[in-house]
């Protein structure tokens, strides 16, 4: 596999091309970001235990039915994806309240939501990511329909998977955003999962193990990342 030029630079995150057209390599970088870019640090090994975190999951997903755009780990900071089409669109899910959910509605951090809240947001830093729903969506031209209702469900698949794994290694999921593209017609999972894109508390003392710790300042980042992957036995 050769990788050739650069791409696209995202926050966290580069994408190089290669010499297949259907694939692109996602490189993961120690930058770390937090309120739409306003506050970015690097954090030593970051990008490493991201990209090792991301391949675990992502190998789990598929394994699970969820498609992905994971082929393989190419190196510590590097991993081989299919080259999508991504979609400017965020799909969250919240089991517990937290963020701006609280901020938003007035309601108290850490309340169990039953069911579970779906929200749809705009990828425009810009624009501060502003909730959007399926009428945007669809007015917009951001999506069709059918694959709008896609990316719910397999949003919704991938809470019971996940909430399921965290929740025997002694951890609550809280609430994540995935980003899905197209291959080939098809919508597949993309972008990465990691603890840079949800929320996980200690199920035991509520400790904030996530990027909250850099969003509040709480210290002990990577070191909360690299306690998740251990957990759930990610290999470092
Ligand atoms: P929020 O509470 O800030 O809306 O975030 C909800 C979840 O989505 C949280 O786990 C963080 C994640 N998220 C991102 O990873 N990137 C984003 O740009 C946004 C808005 C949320």
């Amino acid at each position: 596999m050769e990788k050739r030029q650069e791409l696209y630079a995202g926050k966290a995150k580069s994408v190089y091309t290669t010499d297949d057209p259907d694939l692109v390599i996602l490189s993961f970088r120690d930058d770390t970001s937090a309120f739409d870019g306003e506050k970015v640090e690097q954090l030593s090994r970051k990008g490493e235990v991201n990209n090792k975190f991301n391949a675990f999951i992502m190998e789990k997903l598929q394994a699970s039915g969820v498609p992905t755009h994971f082929e393989r780990l190419l190196n510590a900071n590097e991993s081989l994806v299919k080259n999508m089409e991504m979609m400017p669109i965020e799909c969250v899910v919240r089991n517990v309240s937290a963020g701006s959910l609280c901020r938003r509605l007035g309601v108290e951090e850490g309340k169990q939501l039953n069911p579970p809240i779906f929200e749809f947001f705009l990828k425009d830093d810009a624009l501060h990511d502003p909730m959007i729903n399926e009428y945007h969506i669809e007015t917009f031209s951001l999506a069709s329909y059918e694959n709008v209702h896609k990316m719910k469900e397999l949003t919704f698949v991938t809470n019971m998977i996940l909430q399921d794994m965290f929740a025997k290694a002694g951890m609550i999921l809280v609430d994540y955003k995935l980003e899905f593209g197209l291959f080939k017609g098809e919508v597949v999972l993309g972008d990465e999962f990691s603890p840079d894109g949800c929320r996980l508390w200690d199920a035991d003392t509520g400790k904030k193990l996530d990027k909250d710790r850099f969003r509040q300042g709480l210290g002990g980042v990577i070191e909360a990342y690299e306690e998740v992957a251990q957990r759930i036995g990610v290999p470092l």
